[in-house]
C-alpha cells in the first residue's frame, strides 16, 4: 500500500514531497480553494464544530477517520487507489495495452476536457447546498449535507490533483476556471444543466443525493476503466466516498416517505399536507423533475464523443468485466427515434441500428436507469406495508428531457407524445410549481438544532453514524 502523508498541508498518498514543483502549484491553489470555500461553502456554519469524517489512506479496513472539525480546516487531501501491478487496459482499441501513466499526447484534449467536466461538478453540488442548511430536519441530517459537501470538496482536489500533475499549463488553468465558475450564475455557469438548477429545500437535496449524485457514481464506475490510470485509481477511491452520497439520499426519501405514511394515516381524508408532511404526488414531482434532469448528464443517446471516448479506452463501461465484447466493434444498439415535425410535435418514429460505440451514452443510462429503480422500489414496499395505495414511480426517459435525441419535444410521464400545447395545460401535474415549491419549504422553514428533535415531515433515522446514537450532537453549534 502506498505511504500515506498526513503531516504535510497537503494530506497524500501520491509522495508529493518527492515532485517540489507539483507540491508547489498545488500549495498555491489551496488558499484559492479555501476563498472559494468560504464564499460558496454552508453559509452560517463554518465555526462549528462538525463530526465527520476524513479521509486518511485507501486502506480498506479504516480508510477514513472520525472527529469534529470545523469544515475551514478539514483536511482535504489527494488519495490514489492502489497501483494494480501490471494493470492492462480493459476494453476499447488499446484493449490488452498496459495502462498508461502518462498521458499519450493524441489524447490529451480529450482527457482534460473529461476531467474537467467531472471535476466541475464537485464545487457546483457544494454551490447548490450552500443554504440548506439553515433549514435542516435535525441534527443528524446536518451533519450528513455536511460530509457530502466537504467530500465533494476533495473530489475537486482529486480533480485538480490531475490536472496539476498531468496537463501542464492547460491543466493549471483549467484548475483555477473551477474555482470561477458557479452554479446558476448565467455569466459564468457550471458546465452541465443539473448543477445549475436550484436545490432550495431539503426534499431536492435527497432527490439530488439519490438521482444526481448517482449519475456520479456511473461517471466514475465508466471513469474507473480508463486507460489512463491515474484517472482510473482516482475515480476507484471516490466510489467509495460517493457511495455515502447515495446513502444519504436513499434513506433521506425513504425516511420521507415512511413518515408520509405515518402522517396520512392520522388523518381522516388522509391528507399529508393537512398534517404538515409531503404528500405523496408532490414527491412524485421532484422526483421527475432530479430523476430527469440526473438523465440529461449522461449525454445524448446517439454520441460520437461517446464513441471516441470508448474506442481511445479514455472512457468504459461501468464494470466493463461484466460486459463479453471489450472492442463492441460490430454490435449494435436499436434504438427508437423521434421524427420532429413543425412546431415541436413528433410527427413519428424511426429505428435506428446505433452502432454500438456510439450508443455508450444510453448504455451507461440503462445501468443507472435500473439501479435507481431498486431504490424506488425500496420506497414502494414502505407505502404498500402502510397500506396506501400510491405508487412513487420513475417517469420515461423520454420525459422532460433537454438533452439528446428527445430535447425540444415533449412527452408525458409514459413517454407518450405531446403537442406543445398539451404539455404547458399538463406540466404542473408533473413537475413541481411554484406554490409546491412554496408548500415545501414552508415545512422547513425553521430548522432543527437540538439533538433530540426531528422535523414533523420526516421519520427518525433507524440508527445513528459510526455507532453513535441518533440523538448524537453531530454539530456543535459555536456561539
Ligand atoms: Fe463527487
Ligand atoms: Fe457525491
Amino acid at each position: 500500500m502506498s505511504a500515506v502523508i498526513n503531516s504535510e498541508r497537503i494530506p497524500n498518498n501520491v509522495d508529493l514531497a518527492s515532485d517540489k514543483k507539483l507540491q508547489r502549484a498545488l500549495e498555491a491553489w489551496q488558499p484559492k480553494f479555501l476563498d472559494w470555500w468560504r464564499e460558496t461553502g454552508p453559509e452560517g456554519f463554518q465555526a462549528d464544530d462538525i463530526y465527520l469524517r476524513t479521509a486518511i489512506s485507501v486502506d480498506h479496513e479504516g480508510w477514513a477517520h472520525f472527529d469534529y472539525v470545523k469544515m475551514p480546516e478539514y483536511r482535504w487531501g489527494i488519495f490514489l487507489a492502489d497501483r494494480v501491478p501490471d494493470r492492462k487496459i480493459g476494453f476499447g482499441d488499446h484493449l490488452g495495452e498496459p495502462a498508461w501513466q502518462e498521458v499519450p499526447g493524441e489524447l490529451r484534449n480529450m482527457l482534460r476536457r473529461l476531467v474537467v467536466t467531472q471535476g466541475d461538478t464537485e464545487p457546483a453540488s457544494v454551490e447548490q447546498q450552500r443554504l440548506l442548511g439553515q433549514s435542516c430536519p435535525s441534527v443528524y441530517d446536518l451533519r450528513n449535507l455536511f460530509q457530502v459537501n466537504v467530500e465533494e470538496g476533495r473530489h475537486l482536489w482529486a480533480m485538480v490533483y490531475l490536472l496539476h500533475s498531468h496537463f501542464g499549463r492547460d491543466g493549471r488553468e483549467e484548475a483555477e476556471a473551477l474555482l470561477e465558475r458557479r452554479s446558476g450564475d448565467p455569466d459564468k455557469p457550471r458546465i452541465l444543466g443539473a448543477f445549475n438548477e436550484p436545490c432550495t429545500n431539503w426534499l431536492s437535496f435527497f432527490m439530488f443525493t439519490y438521482f444526481t449524485d448517482r449519475d456520479g457514481k456511473y461517471q466514475l464506475l465508466a471513469l474507473a476503466e480508463s486507460g489512463f490510470d491515474p484517472l482510473s485509481r482516482t475515480t476507484r477511491f471516490m466510489l467509495t466516498e460517493e457511495a455515502h452520497h447515495m446513502f444519504v439520499g436513499e434513506t433521506g426519501l425513504l425516511r420521507v416517505v415512511q413518515r408520509t405514511c405515518e402522517l396520512m394515516k392520522r388523518n381522516k381524508n388522509e391528507d399529508a399536507r393537512a398534517e404538515g408532511g409531503v404528500d405523496l404526488p408532490t414527491m412524485q414531482k421532484y422526483l421527475n423533475l432530479w430523476y430527469s434532469l440526473s438523465l440529461d448528464l449522461f449525454g445524448g443517446e446517439i454520441s460520437s464523443n461517446a464513441a471516441s471516448f470508448f474506442a481511445s479506452s479514455v472512457k468504459g463501461r461501468a464494470k466493463e468485466e461484466s460486459y463479453e465484447d471489450h472492442r463492441a466493434i460490430d454490435g449494435v444498439y436499436p434504438i427508437e427515434v423521434p421524427v420532429a415535425a413543425a412546431g415541436g410535435a413528433v410527427a413519428g418514429w424511426r429505428r435506428e441500428e446505433v452502432p454500438l460505440r456510439n450508443a455508450m451514452n444510453e448504455v451507461l443510462r440503462d445501468e443507472y436507469v435500473s439501479d435507481s429503480q431498486r431504490g424506488i422500489d425500496k420506497m414502494n414496499r414502505v407505502i404498500e406495508e402502510a397500506g396506501v395505495p400510491f405508487r412513487l414511480r420513475l417517469p420515461s426517459r423520454r420525459f422532460h428531457r433537454s438533452s439528446g435525441i428527445y430535447a425540444g419535444l415533449h412527452f408525458d410521464v409514459d413517454g407518450n407524445p405531446l403537442s406543445k400545447e398539451a404539455w404547458e395545460r399538463q406540466r404542473d401535474a408533473w413537475l413541481p410549481t411554484a406554490s409546491d415549491e412554496a408548500y415545501v419549504k414552508s415545512l422547513m422553514e425553521k430548522p432543527v438544532f437540538d439533538p433530540k428533535q426531528m422535523a414533523n415531515w420526516i421519520a427518525a433515522p433507524a440508527k445513528g453514524l459510526k455507532g453513535k446514537p441518533v440523538d448524537f450532537e453531530y454539530v456543535r453549534r459555536s456561539g
